[in-house]
């Protein structure tokens, strides 16, 4: 089986690449040229996926069965500043990778977000729940989901949270740091949801995708996530206590956080579909960031 991963070089993209690669051929796709070995890629190949030709040339070429777009901007105070961009490359350019993997014949699974919500529920989100979200950056990854929902006809939009891995910078790594370092720790209180290893994640991505190759899951939208809520004053406590170091972590407001873009206050995703999909639960966040701060241990 041919695999093409856009984004190949960020966070989840990464950790795809290496996941896929156990079982097949794997081509990953960023922007710039990089070593396909760091990345477990067989081979990297280079293309924005907002250039539409130079895109649908590389992957008419390349020929995939599976096409996963793991690309976006996902900076969320970012996309709030950068409209233009945002909607350039999370809606414009996840339909572009969406039209040639379906030109190419190839089941499509566009990453999509939990900030599609607008947390307001007051319990975990469904696959059925209707999206509203409060950001730039929730509307133009609803943008895609919408794109891809009504135009593609073999795909899986996943919908995933909050994640940690090792290619990227996030949370769990600056709490370690900053806690290392005897700084004071800053975490916001009062939104919450379901941290996500990245590992864990590729890995029922992979299953997922082999189940509706065999067709024995349909297309659709599927939330994939760590089990466990909490919010990031409360997973900040969990890395100090898990890593033994004394930090001083204090809980503070969205307001106080100083985020140009508005989050959900909850929006933790419901996983019976999945579960029933996969055969099996996602660990808790809490098993996952064991295995995560052991391996960090060792980089
Ligand atoms: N991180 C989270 O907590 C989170 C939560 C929910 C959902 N998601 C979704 O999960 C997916 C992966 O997120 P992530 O955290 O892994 O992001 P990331 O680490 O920021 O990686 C994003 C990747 O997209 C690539 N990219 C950006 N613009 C591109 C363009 N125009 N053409 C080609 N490649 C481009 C980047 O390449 P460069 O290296 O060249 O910039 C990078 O490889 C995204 O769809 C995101 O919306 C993330």
């Amino acid at each position: 089986m041919k695999v093409l991963i856009t984004g190949a070089t960020g966070m989840l993209g990464c950790d795809l690449c290496r996941e896929f690669s156990a079982s097949g051929e794997v081509a990953g796709l960023a922007r710039g040229k990089r070593e396909a070995k760091q990345y477990r890629a067989s081979e990297l190949l280079a293309a924005d996926i907002t250039d539409r030709d130079g895109l649908a040339r590389a992957v008419r070429k390349l020929k995939p069965d599976l096409v996963i777009n793991a690309a976006a901007l996902a900076d969320v105070d970012f996309c709030e500043l950068n409209p233009e961009d945002a909607f350039r490359v999370n809606a414009e350019g996840a339909k572009n990778v969406a039209d040639a993997a379906e030109e190419a014949g190839a089941l499509f699974i566009q990453i999509g977000t939990d900030y599609v919500f607008d947390g307001e529920k007051g319990s975990a989100y469904t696959e059925d729940d209707s999206p509203d979200p409060v950001s730039v950056y929730g509307l133009s990854k609803l943008a895609a989901d919408d794109y891809v929902r009504s135009n593609i006809g073999k795909y899986a939009i996943i919908r995933s949270s909050w994640m940690f891995g090792s290619c990227g910078k996030n949370f769990v790594d600056s709490v370690v740091e900053t806690a290392k370092k005897g700084g004071r720790i800053r975490a916001v209180g009062e939104k919450s949801g379901n941290p996500t290893y990245t590992l864990d994640l590729a890995k029922a991505v992979s299953g997922l995708s082999a189940k509706i190759m065999q067709g024995k899951a349909p297309s659709g939208i599927y939330n994939i996530s760590n089990e466990g809520v909490c919010s990031r004053y409360e997973l900040a406590r969990e890395i100090a206590d898990l890593c033994g170091l004394k930090a001083d972590i204090v809980s503070i407001t969205a307001k106080e956080a100083g985020g140009t873009a508005l989050r959900p206050k909850l929006s933790a995703l419901d996983h019976l579909k999945i579960n029933k999909v996969l055969g099996y639960e996602l660990r808790h966040y809490r098993e996952a960031l064991k295995d995560y701060l052991k391996t960090r241990k060792r980089r």
